[in-house]
Formats: structure tokens, sequence, C-alpha cells
């Protein structure tokens, strides 16, 4: 240790080596703050001059002419406070200007008196640069991110959100700023939400992807409470900002609703097929069974007239003409849904049929039930067989009963719907324009959906043996779809 006292440094020549080496730009100036005294190497170099060259020039010419008035401040502050910091511009010998962190400190003689202005000066380009490069990098990650149609999502470990891109509003119905800093699990259902944290929290602990982080499909949480189906891919950072996940949101709900219509017109086109299938089938052995029926009740009935009631064989006979006429009725039945029968079309009243059958369905099905009517008087006629459209009534009317064998309500509705294009292309064989609606409903048991695919094939019936043939719906479907119009059901178990 030395126990010199302090000496100026150009009579210290371990002082003259720090100053000749230093990399800060070191710089004295005169007792006014106006002129350049001395400079080391460091500061003649980062502004373009010798060191020769700037002893005596005047300090302004290191500034920016802008900068003077409050460069001058800055001195003021120094003299006062003893040192200033700041950050500012300063000019090269060329003209062209530069950043720099500039340190002011004053040299006081032993009374106090400021003798001298020392300057440090650290050119601060690179780190200036850098920022200029990575406010560039985050204007265009900026840009990259809002013209996104995916929503993206920045959290940190603790999932809460840190970055969000503006399309999360589409997606999410959140504004950016909404988001910011709240917990990633408000945009989740609510039954996720810890199955996310403990996911994360696993991964966390032990690296380990459970996840495809590629690609996985979830259910996302709408801010008016719906659900979105979103397909999500994750990346992960663990820079200088931290550990960070980022997850790319795809809103796939229009995809899933497309998938789902196409399952939909499958399923119809199937059905629709198998209808064709076994009406094809049932009318077939209807028309050739009925020709044969013509022929047994043609003999029959000659039988019949040379047996008279009261001869031996009368009672056998006319059990076999009793057999002959349901047998024709059941071909009947098959015909009308293989939409071979002979109808007789004419512009009818679908009201008025709803009535007639009405008045005979109130005796007919019992005071347990209540039938009432919901019909739309500025209904438009429609082009059918009076006698089938009372027919479908009818059937439709005892399946209701059947169904609700403790009583209930059964309804007609009545109404005047156009069917546009979108309804037409989700509905199979049904063409857009204007129709008749005829409602059937009533308050049973409802039906299954493995019972509701069948209910309308021929001797499809849930009721016990030989109690229901199951041809009602099958005519019902025949009927309608001769007639030109379509039938659907809606029904679960318990409607
Ligand atoms: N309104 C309804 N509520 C609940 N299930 C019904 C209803 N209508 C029909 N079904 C179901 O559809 C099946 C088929 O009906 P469909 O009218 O073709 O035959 P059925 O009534 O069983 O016999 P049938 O009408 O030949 O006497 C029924 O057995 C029943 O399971
Ligand atoms: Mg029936």
């Amino acid at each position: 240790m030395s126990d010199r006292p302090f000496e100026k440094p150009e009579s210290n020549p371990d002082w003259a080596e720090v100053f000749a080496h230093a990399a800060w730009g070191i710089r004295i100036g005169s007792t006014d703050g106006r002129t350049v005294e001395a400079v080391n190497p460091a500061f003649a170099r980062m502004h373009g001059y010798s060191v020769d060259e700037m002893r005596q020039m005047p300090v302004e010419a290191l500034y920016p002419p802008e900068l003077h008035a409050s460069i001058a401040q800055y001195w003021q502050r120094a003299r006062s406070e003893g040192h200033y910091d700041f950050e500012s511009w300063h000019l090269r010998k060329d003209g062209s200007r530069f950043p720099v962190f500039v340190q002011f400190t004053t040299i006081k003689d032993p009374t106090g008196q400021v003798v001298r202005q020392a300057v440090n000066v650290l050119d601060i380009s690179d780190r200036h640069d850098a920022e200029i490069a990575r406010a560039a990098s985050e204007e265009r990650y900026r840009v990259i991110a809002d013209a996104a149609s995916d929503a993206i999502i920045t959290i940190d470990a603790d999932s809460q959100i840190l970055v969000v891109n503006r399309a999360v509003e589409r997606v999410f119905g959140y504004r950016p700023e909404e988001l910011v800093g709240q917990p990633l699990t408000m945009l989740m259902p609510e039954y996720l939400r810890h199955v996310h944290r403990a996911a994360l929290g696993r991964y966390l602990e032990t690296g380990v992807r459970h996840l495809n982080w590629a690609a996985i499909e979830l259910p996302g949480l709408h801010r008016h409470g719906h659900e979105v189906p979103v397909e999500v891919s994750f990346g992960e950072s663990r820079g200088s900002g931290g550990h960070t996940f980022t997850a790319i949101l795809r809103d796939i709900s229009d995809r899933k609703a497309a998938e789902a219509a196409l399952r939909r017109s499958e399923q119809q086109l199937l059905q629709a097929q198998k209808m064709e299938a076994v009406g094809r089938l049932a009318g077939g052995i209807a028309h050739d069974f009925n020709n044969l029926l013509t022929v047994l009740s043609g003999a029959v009935h000659y039988l019949l007239a040379r047996h008279p009631e009261g001869t031996p064989d009368h009672a056998d006979i006319a059990a076999i003409k009793d057999a002959g006429e349901r047998a024709a009725s059941l071909t009947d039945q098959l015909l009308a849904f293989s939409r071979r029968q002979v109808l007789q079309p004419a512009e009818i009243s679908v009201n008025d049929a709803v009535r007639r059958t009405a008045t005979l369905l109130r005796r007919l099905i019992g005071e347990h039930i209540e039938v009432i009517l919901g019909l739309d008087d500025g209904l438009g006629a429609v082009k059918a067989d009076p006698t089938q459209l009372e027919q479908v009534l009818l059937n439709l009317a005892i399946n209701a009963r059947d169904a609700m064998p403790g009583g209930g309500t059964l309804r007609f509705e009545t109404s005047n719907v156009a069917v546009n294009g979108d309804y037409a292309s989700t509905h199979l064989g049904l063409e857009p324009g204007p129709y008749v609606m005829l409602a059937v409903t009533d308050t049973g048991h409802g039906m299954d959906p493995v019972t509701k695919a069948q209910i309308f094939e021929p001797f499809f019936t849930t009721n016990e043996e030989g109690k229901g043939t199951g041809l009602g719906l099958a005519t019902v479907y025949g009927i309608v779809k001769q007639s030109g119009g379509s039938i659907y059901v809606y029904s679960e178990p318990g409607h």
C-alpha cells in the first residue's frame, strides 16, 4: 500500500497509464466547461480525431446543435451536485453522430472551487443497435401475430397470460387487453382446468410431453359461455424472458360442423337407400300376392254361394274369406309403403282432414287422451288423396295412443313453411319451396335412437307379438313420399 498523497494524473505515471489505456473516453474540460483541455486516446478515437486535434476544441463541437442547451444545463447540475449522468448523442469529426452514455464530474481545488470539468464517455452504439434490432423484431412479430387468423397466446410457467394477438377476440370473444395478466384457465371449460394445471405441473417437473404438441383438438371456452372446438399447437421458450409457452389455437367450429353435416347426410342417404330397397322388395311381393288373392277371393265368393249358412262347410269357407280379406289389407299396406298405390289426388285442405280425423279420434282413442288442434287458418291447399291423408293421420294418432297408456295430450298443428336451400340441403329428398307442415305431437314415452332409426321399416314394431304388424308407419311413409312430401321424426326417450 502506498501512503503517498493523491497526485494529479499528469504527474503520476500510474494514472497516466490508466488515462491512456482506458476503454472509456475521458475528457478534461476548462473550468467553465466550454473548452476541451485534454482527451485520452479512446475519446479521440471514438470521435474520429487525433488527441492533439482535440486540444482546445470548443465542447459544443462534440454535440449536435439541438442538444447544446441541455448540455449546458447538465453541466450546471454537475457543478452543483458534483456529477451528472445522462444518455445523449456525440458528433464525430465527419459530422456523423453516435449514441453515448456520459458522466459529468467536477474537479475541485482544496477550497471547493470547481477548477476542471471531467467527463467519461461510453460509445453505446452496439447497445443502441441491439435495441433497434429488438424493437424491429418485436414489431415484425407483432405484425405476423396480428395478421394470423389463429389465436396466439403466450403464458408463463404459472399459466398467466403474457401476450396475445388480435385473433383471440375472434376465437374467444375477449379483447386482447382483457386477457393479459389473467390465468389461461379462463379460456377452458371448467372440467379441463385442473387437467391443464396437472399436465403443466407434470411437464415442468419431468420434462416429458404427454400430449402431441403439434396438433391436439380441445374445447375452449368462449366469453359467452359456449365451447369452441380448437386445434392447438404448442411451443416453448426458455429465453431471457423466463420459461414461457406459446399456444396457437385454430377455431375448427366450421370444420366440425361440416364433418357432422357430412356424417348426417351419409346416414340419411344410407337410410333412404335402405327404404328404397325394402320398398322394392315389399312392393314386388305385395303386387304378385295381390293377384293371387284376387283369384282366391273370387273362388271363395263362388264357394260361399254354394255353401250358404247352415251347410256343413260354410264356417270353414267363411274363415278362408276372412283370412283372405286380412291378407288383402296387409298387401294394401305394403303397396302403400312401396308407393305403388293408386292415388286419387285432389286439391284439399289439410285442416279439414285434421278436423274430420279429430272428431273420429275423440271417440276412438278414449277420454284419457286430450286432442288439441293448432291449425293455421291461412294454410295453403295441398294436392293429395284425402282418404290416404286421413289414413296417415289415423296411423300417427293410434301410435300416439299406444305411446300414452296413462293418458296425455295429442296435438295436431299445421302451418305454411318455406323450405330454403340450406334446410333442403340437410334434409335428403326435400326440394326448396313452399310447403304445408303438419306436426303430430304426443306426450308419450318417446323412443330411443335405435328405435327411431327403424320405425318406418315395414314389420318393425316394439309391440308384443300379435298386437301390431309394424306396418302403420311404413304406410305413412309410403303415402307421404308418394304424395311428394317428406316426413321427419323428433323424439327421445321420455318425449
Ligand atoms: N308416437 C310414438 N311414440 C313412441 N314410439 C312410437 C310412436 N310411433 C311409433 N313408435 C314406435 O315405432 C314402432 C313402429 O310403429 P308402426 O306404427 O309402424 O307399428 P306399430 O304401431 O308397432 O304397429 P301397427 O301400426 O302396424 O299396428 C312402434 O312399435 C313404436 O315402437
Ligand atoms: Mg302403429
